[in-house]
Protein backbone atom coordinates (compact mmCIF):
# COMPACT_ATOMS: atom_id res chain seq x y z
CA UNK A 1 0.00 0.00 0.00
CA UNK A 2 1.39 3.56 -1.15
CA UNK A 3 1.69 5.77 1.41
CA UNK A 4 1.78 9.73 1.43
CA UNK A 5 2.69 12.74 3.35
CA UNK A 6 0.46 15.67 3.87
CA UNK A 7 2.61 18.49 5.28
CA UNK A 8 0.25 20.33 7.63
CA UNK A 9 -0.23 24.07 7.74
CA UNK A 10 0.43 26.32 10.67
CA UNK A 11 -2.99 25.58 12.72
CA UNK A 12 -1.98 22.00 12.14
CA UNK A 13 -5.07 21.00 14.53
CA UNK A 14 -7.50 22.80 12.05
CA UNK A 15 -5.42 21.30 9.01
CA UNK A 16 -5.81 17.81 10.47
CA UNK A 17 -9.02 17.70 10.68
CA UNK A 18 -9.98 19.11 7.55
CA UNK A 19 -7.99 16.37 5.80
CA UNK A 20 -9.18 14.10 8.31
CA UNK A 21 -12.72 15.45 6.95
CA UNK A 22 -12.05 15.13 2.80
CA UNK A 23 -10.78 11.31 3.76
CA UNK A 24 -13.77 10.19 5.14
CA UNK A 25 -16.69 11.79 2.91
CA UNK A 26 -14.80 12.78 -0.46
CA UNK A 27 -14.31 10.66 -3.02
CA UNK A 28 -10.95 10.85 -1.92
CA UNK A 29 -11.36 8.23 0.68
CA UNK A 30 -8.95 7.41 3.17
CA UNK A 31 -7.26 7.22 6.43
CA UNK A 32 -4.69 9.29 8.42
CA UNK A 33 -2.45 6.14 10.09
CA UNK A 34 0.40 8.38 11.90
CA UNK A 35 0.77 12.32 12.45
CA UNK A 36 2.91 15.03 14.08
CA UNK A 37 2.11 18.48 14.69
CA UNK A 38 3.64 19.24 10.94
CA UNK A 39 2.61 16.53 9.00
CA UNK A 40 -0.08 13.64 8.51
CA UNK A 41 0.50 9.98 6.80
CA UNK A 42 -2.54 8.99 4.85
CA UNK A 43 -3.03 5.36 3.03
CA UNK A 44 -5.74 5.90 0.18
CA UNK A 45 -8.43 3.44 -0.66
CA UNK A 46 -7.76 3.28 -4.32
CA UNK A 47 -6.06 6.51 -5.72
CA UNK A 48 -2.40 5.12 -5.39
CA UNK A 49 -3.48 2.38 -8.24
CA UNK A 50 -4.69 5.15 -10.52
CA UNK A 51 -2.42 5.66 -13.38
CA UNK A 52 -2.81 9.50 -12.93
CA UNK A 53 -2.90 9.68 -9.02
CA UNK A 54 -0.51 12.81 -8.99
CA UNK A 55 -3.46 14.28 -11.16
CA UNK A 56 -5.94 14.03 -8.46
CA UNK A 57 -3.17 14.32 -5.73
CA UNK A 58 -3.13 18.22 -7.47
CA UNK A 59 -6.72 18.75 -7.25
CA UNK A 60 -7.05 17.35 -3.90
CA UNK A 61 -4.11 19.77 -2.80
CA UNK A 62 -6.46 22.75 -4.09
CA UNK A 63 -9.44 21.50 -2.32
CA UNK A 64 -7.29 21.63 1.30
CA UNK A 65 -7.13 24.75 2.67
CA UNK A 66 -4.26 23.94 5.12
CA UNK A 67 -2.20 21.34 3.25
CA UNK A 68 1.19 22.82 2.17
CA UNK A 69 2.45 19.68 0.08
CA UNK A 70 1.89 16.12 -0.33
CA UNK A 71 4.35 13.95 -0.86
CA UNK A 72 4.60 10.00 -1.58
CA UNK A 73 6.39 7.71 0.31
CA UNK A 74 9.29 5.63 -0.26
CA UNK A 75 10.35 4.35 2.94
CA UNK A 76 10.51 4.26 7.05
CA UNK A 77 13.04 4.31 9.48
CA UNK A 78 12.00 3.46 13.10
CA UNK A 79 12.73 5.89 15.75
CA UNK A 80 15.46 3.48 17.61
CA UNK A 81 17.69 3.69 14.73
CA UNK A 82 17.31 7.15 14.32
CA UNK A 83 18.18 7.76 17.78
CA UNK A 84 21.21 5.16 17.61
CA UNK A 85 22.79 7.01 14.48
CA UNK A 86 22.29 10.71 15.97
CA UNK A 87 22.17 10.76 19.61
CA UNK A 88 21.78 13.74 21.93
CA UNK A 89 24.96 12.44 23.07
CA UNK A 90 27.41 10.61 21.89
CA UNK A 91 28.24 7.36 23.81
CA UNK A 92 28.68 4.30 21.48
CA UNK A 93 30.77 5.31 18.86
CA UNK A 94 30.39 2.12 17.35
CA UNK A 95 26.35 1.63 17.10
CA UNK A 96 26.49 5.26 15.71
CA UNK A 97 28.97 4.25 12.93
CA UNK A 98 26.36 0.97 12.20
CA UNK A 99 22.99 2.67 12.68
CA UNK A 100 24.37 5.65 10.07
CA UNK A 101 25.38 3.00 7.58
CA UNK A 102 22.19 1.35 7.50
CA UNK A 103 20.25 4.67 6.88
CA UNK A 104 22.63 5.32 3.74
CA UNK A 105 21.83 2.00 2.72
CA UNK A 106 18.33 2.86 2.71
CA UNK A 107 18.83 5.89 1.00
CA UNK A 108 20.71 4.46 -1.78
CA UNK A 109 17.52 2.59 -2.68
CA UNK A 110 15.66 5.64 -2.46
CA UNK A 111 17.26 8.23 -4.56
CA UNK A 112 16.86 5.54 -7.24
CA UNK A 113 12.70 6.14 -6.81
CA UNK A 114 13.40 9.67 -6.44
CA UNK A 115 15.43 10.31 -9.45
CA UNK A 116 14.30 8.08 -12.61
CA UNK A 117 17.80 8.76 -14.37
CA UNK A 118 21.02 9.26 -11.98
CA UNK A 119 23.74 8.22 -15.16
CA UNK A 120 25.08 10.87 -17.05
CA UNK A 121 22.77 13.83 -15.43
CA UNK A 122 22.53 16.90 -13.42
CA UNK A 123 20.68 16.42 -10.38
CA UNK A 124 20.06 19.14 -7.89
CA UNK A 125 17.95 18.05 -4.29
CA UNK A 126 16.51 20.17 -1.39
CA UNK A 127 16.33 18.25 1.98
CA UNK A 128 12.94 19.56 3.72
CA UNK A 129 13.21 18.22 7.98
CA UNK A 130 9.61 17.88 9.46
CA UNK A 131 10.42 17.04 13.24
CA UNK A 132 7.72 16.12 15.29
CA UNK A 133 6.93 20.02 16.51
CA UNK A 134 9.12 22.55 15.46
CA UNK A 135 10.50 23.24 19.31
CA UNK A 136 11.85 19.96 19.78
CA UNK A 137 15.74 20.46 21.49
CA UNK A 138 16.09 17.27 19.04
CA UNK A 139 15.06 19.11 16.04
CA UNK A 140 17.06 22.34 16.82
CA UNK A 141 20.58 20.57 18.60
CA UNK A 142 20.22 17.39 16.61
CA UNK A 143 18.21 17.12 13.71
CA UNK A 144 19.61 20.31 12.03
CA UNK A 145 22.95 20.39 12.87
CA UNK A 146 23.95 16.71 12.14
CA UNK A 147 21.42 14.89 10.55
CA UNK A 148 20.67 17.60 8.02
CA UNK A 149 24.74 17.66 6.63
CA UNK A 150 24.67 13.97 6.88
CA UNK A 151 21.71 13.74 4.66
CA UNK A 152 22.87 16.45 2.41
CA UNK A 153 26.68 14.96 1.77
CA UNK A 154 25.53 11.16 1.76
CA UNK A 155 22.70 11.70 -0.86
CA UNK A 156 25.02 13.69 -2.81
CA UNK A 157 27.82 11.27 -2.93
CA UNK A 158 25.17 8.35 -3.39
CA UNK A 159 24.19 10.20 -6.97
CA UNK A 160 27.86 10.33 -7.76
CA UNK A 161 28.30 6.45 -7.28
CA UNK A 162 25.70 5.31 -9.05
CA UNK A 163 26.83 7.75 -11.98
CA UNK A 164 25.61 11.23 -11.57
CA UNK A 165 27.27 13.68 -13.89
CA UNK A 166 26.67 16.52 -11.50
CA UNK A 167 24.80 16.53 -8.08
CA UNK A 168 24.22 19.30 -5.98
CA UNK A 169 21.94 20.44 -2.77
CA UNK A 170 19.79 23.27 -1.66
CA UNK A 171 22.28 24.74 0.84
CA UNK A 172 20.36 26.39 3.92
CA UNK A 173 21.60 29.69 5.44
CA UNK A 174 24.56 28.88 7.26
CA UNK A 175 23.25 30.95 10.34
CA UNK A 176 19.95 29.21 10.93
CA UNK A 177 21.86 25.86 10.96
CA UNK A 178 23.96 27.28 13.71
CA UNK A 179 21.29 28.75 16.00
CA UNK A 180 19.30 25.50 14.90
CA UNK A 181 16.27 27.68 14.23
CA UNK A 182 15.34 26.33 10.20
CA UNK A 183 12.33 26.16 8.31
CA UNK A 184 12.10 23.55 5.70
CA UNK A 185 11.62 24.88 2.39
CA UNK A 186 8.29 26.95 1.33
CA UNK A 187 5.97 25.83 -0.88
CA UNK A 188 6.27 28.40 -3.69
CA UNK A 189 10.27 28.08 -3.13
CA UNK A 190 9.04 24.65 -4.96
CA UNK A 191 8.11 26.04 -8.37
CA UNK A 192 11.57 29.11 -8.17
CA UNK A 193 13.84 26.05 -7.80
CA UNK A 194 11.91 23.39 -10.19
CA UNK A 195 11.79 20.89 -7.73
CA UNK A 196 9.46 19.48 -9.49
CA UNK A 197 11.17 18.82 -12.85
CA UNK A 198 12.49 15.15 -13.28
CA UNK A 199 16.47 16.11 -12.40
CA UNK A 200 15.70 18.11 -9.31
CA UNK A 201 13.63 17.19 -5.98
CA UNK A 202 12.67 18.47 -2.76
CA UNK A 203 12.92 14.94 -0.40
CA UNK A 204 10.97 14.98 2.76
CA UNK A 205 11.89 13.42 6.05
CA UNK A 206 9.22 13.61 8.25
CA UNK A 207 9.21 13.24 11.60
CA UNK A 208 6.09 11.21 13.94
CA UNK A 209 6.78 9.75 17.62
CA UNK A 210 7.31 6.41 15.51
CA UNK A 211 10.23 7.32 12.89
CA UNK A 212 10.61 9.25 10.43
CA UNK A 213 9.28 8.86 6.49
CA UNK A 214 11.10 9.65 3.38
CA UNK A 215 8.81 11.29 0.57
CA UNK A 216 9.15 13.46 -2.86
CA UNK A 217 7.03 16.29 -3.20
CA UNK A 218 4.58 16.04 -5.49
CA UNK A 219 2.23 18.92 -5.33
CA UNK A 220 2.56 22.10 -3.33
CA UNK A 221 0.27 24.93 -2.12
CA UNK A 222 0.61 27.63 -4.36
CA UNK A 223 0.26 30.54 -1.90
CA UNK A 224 0.50 33.33 -3.98
CA UNK A 225 -2.61 32.62 -6.01
CA UNK A 226 -4.61 32.85 -3.09
CA UNK A 227 -2.93 36.15 -1.80
CA UNK A 228 -3.50 37.78 -5.35
CA UNK A 229 -7.41 37.13 -4.67
CA UNK A 230 -6.86 38.43 -0.86
CA UNK A 231 -4.85 41.24 -1.28
CA UNK A 232 -5.53 42.73 -5.29
CA UNK A 233 -9.29 42.38 -4.71
CA UNK A 234 -10.86 46.18 -5.07
CA UNK A 235 -12.57 46.06 -1.82
CA UNK A 236 -11.04 44.46 1.07
CA UNK A 237 -11.18 44.90 4.99
CA UNK A 238 -8.68 42.80 6.85
CA UNK A 239 -9.59 43.67 10.03
CA UNK A 240 -12.65 41.76 9.38
CA UNK A 241 -12.02 38.93 6.75
CA UNK A 242 -11.07 35.80 7.45
CA UNK A 243 -7.94 34.32 5.10
CA UNK A 244 -8.59 32.63 2.63
CA UNK A 245 -7.03 29.16 3.99
CA UNK A 246 -9.58 29.39 7.17
CA UNK A 247 -12.33 30.31 4.26
CA UNK A 248 -11.41 26.47 2.15
CA UNK A 249 -11.50 24.68 5.26
CA UNK A 250 -14.49 25.80 6.66
CA UNK A 251 -16.06 25.23 2.90
CA UNK A 252 -15.00 21.91 2.89
CA UNK A 253 -16.52 21.09 6.41
CA UNK A 254 -19.65 21.57 4.78
CA UNK A 255 -19.43 18.23 3.15
CA UNK A 256 -20.57 19.08 -0.50
CA UNK A 257 -18.21 17.22 -2.26
CA UNK A 258 -20.26 15.56 -5.31
CA UNK A 259 -21.44 17.88 -7.76
CA UNK A 260 -20.12 21.19 -6.38
CA UNK A 261 -21.17 23.39 -9.40
CA UNK A 262 -24.93 22.79 -8.56
CA UNK A 263 -24.72 23.20 -4.66
CA UNK A 264 -26.16 26.25 -2.99
CA UNK A 265 -24.17 28.12 -0.28
CA UNK A 266 -24.90 31.14 1.54
CA UNK A 267 -23.24 33.25 3.73
CA UNK A 268 -25.47 35.93 5.08
CA UNK A 269 -22.88 38.17 6.74
CA UNK A 270 -21.00 38.58 3.48
CA UNK A 271 -18.66 41.44 4.27
CA UNK A 272 -16.75 41.80 1.15
CA UNK A 273 -17.14 38.64 0.35
CA UNK A 274 -13.98 36.87 1.14
CA UNK A 275 -15.77 33.11 1.60
CA UNK A 276 -17.85 33.94 -2.01
CA UNK A 277 -14.64 34.45 -3.40
CA UNK A 278 -13.24 31.21 -2.34
CA UNK A 279 -16.18 29.34 -2.79
CA UNK A 280 -16.74 30.43 -6.53
CA UNK A 281 -13.17 28.95 -7.05
CA UNK A 282 -14.35 25.72 -5.69
CA UNK A 283 -16.92 25.38 -8.09
CA UNK A 284 -19.71 25.78 -5.64
CA UNK A 285 -23.03 28.42 -6.63
CA UNK A 286 -22.65 31.80 -4.38
CA UNK A 287 -25.26 33.46 -2.47
CA UNK A 288 -24.90 36.07 0.07
CA UNK A 289 -26.02 39.03 2.09
CA UNK A 290 -25.04 41.62 4.31
CA UNK A 291 -26.83 44.51 6.34
CA UNK A 292 -24.67 46.88 4.83
CA UNK A 293 -25.53 47.54 1.48
CA UNK A 294 -21.84 49.09 1.04
CA UNK A 295 -20.87 45.91 1.83
CA UNK A 296 -23.06 43.87 -0.79
CA UNK A 297 -22.09 46.24 -3.08
CA UNK A 298 -18.30 45.26 -2.74
CA UNK A 299 -18.77 41.81 -2.67
CA UNK A 300 -20.69 42.06 -6.08
CA UNK A 301 -17.95 44.02 -7.45
CA UNK A 302 -15.39 41.75 -6.06
CA UNK A 303 -17.38 38.55 -7.77
CA UNK A 304 -17.02 40.69 -11.07
CA UNK A 305 -13.31 41.28 -10.65
CA UNK A 306 -12.50 37.59 -9.83
CA UNK A 307 -14.33 36.43 -12.93
CA UNK A 308 -12.33 38.44 -15.25
CA UNK A 309 -9.07 37.24 -13.36
CA UNK A 310 -10.55 33.82 -14.05
CA UNK A 311 -11.89 34.61 -17.45
CA UNK A 312 -15.19 32.55 -16.45
CA UNK A 313 -18.43 33.86 -16.87
CA UNK A 314 -20.03 36.10 -14.40
CA UNK A 315 -22.11 33.84 -12.04
CA UNK A 316 -25.75 34.01 -13.29
CA UNK A 317 -28.20 36.68 -11.67
CA UNK A 318 -25.53 37.75 -9.81
CA UNK A 319 -27.37 40.74 -8.42
CA UNK A 320 -30.32 39.06 -7.59
CA UNK A 321 -27.57 36.54 -5.65
CA UNK A 322 -26.26 39.24 -3.32
CA UNK A 323 -28.84 41.05 -1.25
CA UNK A 324 -28.91 43.67 1.30
CA UNK A 325 -30.60 42.23 4.09
CA UNK A 326 -30.60 41.97 8.20
CA UNK A 327 -30.10 38.21 9.48
CA UNK A 328 -33.39 37.97 11.17
CA UNK A 329 -35.49 38.50 7.94
CA UNK A 330 -33.18 35.92 5.53
CA UNK A 331 -36.05 34.01 5.03
CA UNK A 332 -38.47 36.87 3.55
CA UNK A 333 -35.67 37.41 0.65
CA UNK A 334 -34.08 33.86 0.14
CA UNK A 335 -36.34 30.99 -1.23
CA UNK A 336 -36.77 28.43 1.84
CA UNK A 337 -34.97 25.33 2.18
CA UNK A 338 -32.88 26.17 -1.20
CA UNK A 339 -29.59 26.28 0.46
CA UNK A 340 -27.26 22.54 0.69
CA UNK A 341 -24.81 24.33 2.96
CA UNK A 342 -24.60 27.90 4.75
CA UNK A 343 -20.82 29.52 5.70
CA UNK A 344 -20.50 32.61 7.44
CA UNK A 345 -18.31 34.65 10.07
CA UNK A 346 -20.75 36.60 11.92
CA UNK A 347 -19.79 39.72 13.47
CA UNK A 348 -17.61 39.27 16.12
CA UNK A 349 -18.33 42.35 17.81
CA UNK A 350 -15.92 45.54 17.81
CA UNK A 351 -12.18 45.83 17.10
CA UNK A 352 -10.22 46.17 20.23
CA UNK A 353 -6.61 47.29 20.75
CA UNK A 354 -6.74 46.64 23.94
CA UNK A 355 -8.22 43.86 26.16
CA UNK A 356 -11.38 44.37 26.79
CA UNK A 357 -12.92 44.13 30.22
CA UNK A 358 -14.85 41.27 31.73
CA UNK A 359 -18.28 43.08 32.23
CA UNK A 360 -18.18 44.82 28.84
CA UNK A 361 -17.77 41.34 26.88
CA UNK A 362 -20.67 39.90 28.57
CA UNK A 363 -22.70 43.20 27.80
CA UNK A 364 -21.89 42.78 24.24
CA UNK A 365 -22.91 39.32 24.31
CA UNK A 366 -26.06 39.65 26.26
CA UNK A 367 -27.12 43.05 24.27
CA UNK A 368 -25.91 42.05 21.20
CA UNK A 369 -24.48 38.98 19.78
CA UNK A 370 -26.50 36.35 21.55
CA UNK A 371 -30.03 37.77 19.67
CA UNK A 372 -27.66 38.27 16.36
CA UNK A 373 -26.21 34.65 16.31
CA UNK A 374 -30.12 33.48 17.78
CA UNK A 375 -31.61 34.89 14.65
CA UNK A 376 -29.13 33.25 12.39
CA UNK A 377 -29.80 29.87 13.58
CA UNK A 378 -33.45 30.66 13.50
CA UNK A 379 -33.43 31.87 9.93
CA UNK A 380 -30.66 28.77 8.50
CA UNK A 381 -33.15 26.40 10.17
CA UNK A 382 -35.76 27.35 7.62
CA UNK A 383 -33.09 27.91 4.50
CA UNK A 384 -31.33 24.62 4.72
CA UNK A 385 -32.23 22.17 2.04
CA UNK A 386 -32.98 18.75 4.30
CA UNK A 387 -31.80 17.15 7.70
CA UNK A 388 -27.99 16.38 7.54
CA UNK A 389 -26.96 20.20 5.71
CA UNK A 390 -24.40 21.80 7.49
CA UNK A 391 -24.18 25.51 9.07
CA UNK A 392 -20.55 26.28 9.68
CA UNK A 393 -19.45 29.08 11.24
CA UNK A 394 -17.07 31.51 13.02
CA UNK A 395 -17.77 32.79 16.73
CA UNK A 396 -15.56 35.04 18.87
CA UNK A 397 -13.44 34.24 21.80
CA UNK A 398 -12.65 37.59 23.50
CA UNK A 399 -9.57 37.77 26.07
CA UNK A 400 -10.43 39.95 28.49
CA UNK A 401 -8.04 41.73 30.79
CA UNK A 402 -9.60 40.41 34.51
CA UNK A 403 -11.58 37.25 33.53
CA UNK A 404 -10.18 35.22 31.04
CA UNK A 405 -11.50 34.27 27.83
CA UNK A 406 -15.06 34.76 27.43
CA UNK A 407 -17.92 33.74 24.56
CA UNK A 408 -21.13 32.99 23.62
CA UNK A 409 -22.71 29.80 24.22
CA UNK A 410 -23.29 28.64 20.65
CA UNK A 411 -24.65 25.05 21.58
CA UNK A 412 -27.30 26.37 23.35
CA UNK A 413 -28.39 28.85 20.70
CA UNK A 414 -28.14 26.08 18.12
CA UNK A 415 -29.94 23.45 20.28
CA UNK A 416 -32.99 26.02 20.83
CA UNK A 417 -33.29 26.12 16.98
CA UNK A 418 -32.67 22.11 16.43
CA UNK A 419 -29.10 22.20 15.41
CA UNK A 420 -26.58 19.75 15.83
CA UNK A 421 -22.79 20.10 17.26
CA UNK A 422 -20.58 17.78 15.41
CA UNK A 423 -16.72 17.51 16.74
CA UNK A 424 -14.37 18.64 14.15
CA UNK A 425 -12.73 15.85 14.51
CA UNK A 426 -13.76 12.35 15.01
CA UNK A 427 -11.77 10.82 17.68
CA UNK A 428 -12.48 7.14 16.59
CA UNK A 429 -9.93 7.99 13.65
CA UNK A 430 -7.35 9.21 15.46
CA UNK A 431 -4.76 7.44 16.40
CA UNK A 432 -3.36 8.58 20.01
CA UNK A 433 -0.34 10.10 20.75
CA UNK A 434 1.90 9.63 23.95
CA UNK A 435 3.40 13.57 23.39
CA UNK A 436 0.96 15.67 25.42
CA UNK A 437 1.33 18.25 22.99
CA UNK A 438 0.00 16.31 20.35
CA UNK A 439 -3.07 14.68 22.03
CA UNK A 440 -6.62 15.49 20.87
CA UNK A 441 -8.74 15.45 23.74
CA UNK A 442 -12.62 15.00 23.57
CA UNK A 443 -13.75 18.71 24.74
CA UNK A 444 -11.08 20.27 22.87
CA UNK A 445 -11.68 19.03 19.25
CA UNK A 446 -15.57 19.69 19.40
CA UNK A 447 -14.44 23.41 17.87
CA UNK A 448 -11.43 24.64 16.82
CA UNK A 449 -9.64 27.68 17.40
CA UNK A 450 -7.83 29.80 14.56
CA UNK A 451 -5.67 32.53 16.43
CA UNK A 452 -2.34 33.81 16.65
CA UNK A 453 -0.58 33.78 19.89
CA UNK A 454 -2.05 36.87 22.19
CA UNK A 455 -5.13 38.15 19.83
CA UNK A 456 -7.45 39.38 21.53
CA UNK A 457 -10.65 38.71 19.35
CA UNK A 458 -10.03 34.45 18.53
CA UNK A 459 -11.85 32.61 15.86
CA UNK A 460 -13.45 29.54 16.97
CA UNK A 461 -15.02 27.38 14.24
CA UNK A 462 -18.27 25.34 14.67
CA UNK A 463 -19.68 22.82 12.81
CA UNK A 464 -23.09 21.92 12.89
CA UNK A 465 -26.60 19.52 10.88
CA UNK A 466 -29.84 20.51 10.71
CA UNK A 467 -31.71 18.37 12.51
C1 LIG B 1 -16.96 39.94 10.45
S1 LIG B 1 -17.79 40.69 9.15
C2 LIG B 1 -17.73 39.48 7.90
C3 LIG B 1 -16.51 39.64 7.07
C4 LIG B 1 -16.46 38.76 5.88
N1 LIG B 1 -16.28 37.35 6.25
C5 LIG B 1 -15.39 39.21 4.91
O1 LIG B 1 -14.56 38.40 4.53
O2 LIG B 1 -15.34 40.38 4.57
C6 LIG B 1 -19.43 40.66 9.70
C7 LIG B 1 -20.43 41.29 8.75
O3 LIG B 1 -21.72 41.13 9.35
C8 LIG B 1 -22.53 42.24 8.95
N2 LIG B 1 -23.66 42.30 9.89
C9 LIG B 1 -23.68 42.77 11.16
N3 LIG B 1 -24.91 42.66 11.69
C10 LIG B 1 -25.70 42.09 10.75
C11 LIG B 1 -27.05 41.70 10.69
N4 LIG B 1 -27.88 41.89 11.73
N5 LIG B 1 -27.52 41.11 9.57
C12 LIG B 1 -26.71 40.91 8.50
N6 LIG B 1 -25.41 41.30 8.50
C13 LIG B 1 -24.91 41.87 9.59
C14 LIG B 1 -21.57 43.41 8.98
O4 LIG B 1 -22.03 44.45 8.13
C15 LIG B 1 -20.27 42.78 8.50
O5 LIG B 1 -20.09 43.00 7.13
Amino acid sequence: MERFIFVLGSNWHLSLAELDNVLKYSSFRGKITDYSANIAIVEFEDLHEKKYFVDELIQLQFLLGGTQKICKIFDFINIKTIHDAFPQFIEKFKIVQKSRYKILSILSNIIEHVFKRIKNESLFFAVSIYPNLFDDEYYSNVLIKHFLPFLNKGIMELLKQKGAKKSLYYKYPEKNIKSGNLNPIFPHHLVTYGLFNEDRAEIIFGFTEEGVYIARTYTADDPNFKKQIDEERPYKEFKSSVSPKLSLIMLNFLNLFHNREKKCILDPFVGNGTIPLFALIQDFQVYGSDIDQKKVNNTIRNINWLSEILEEDVPFLLNERFLTVDVKHLSTRFKIEFFDGICSEPSLGPFYTNNPYYTQIQELIDNELESLYDMMFKESYKLLKKRGNRLVLVAPVFSTIDGGDLQINIEKIARKHNFTLIPMIDMDRIINKSNQKLQFQEKHVKALLDAKKGQIVKRKIYVFEKN
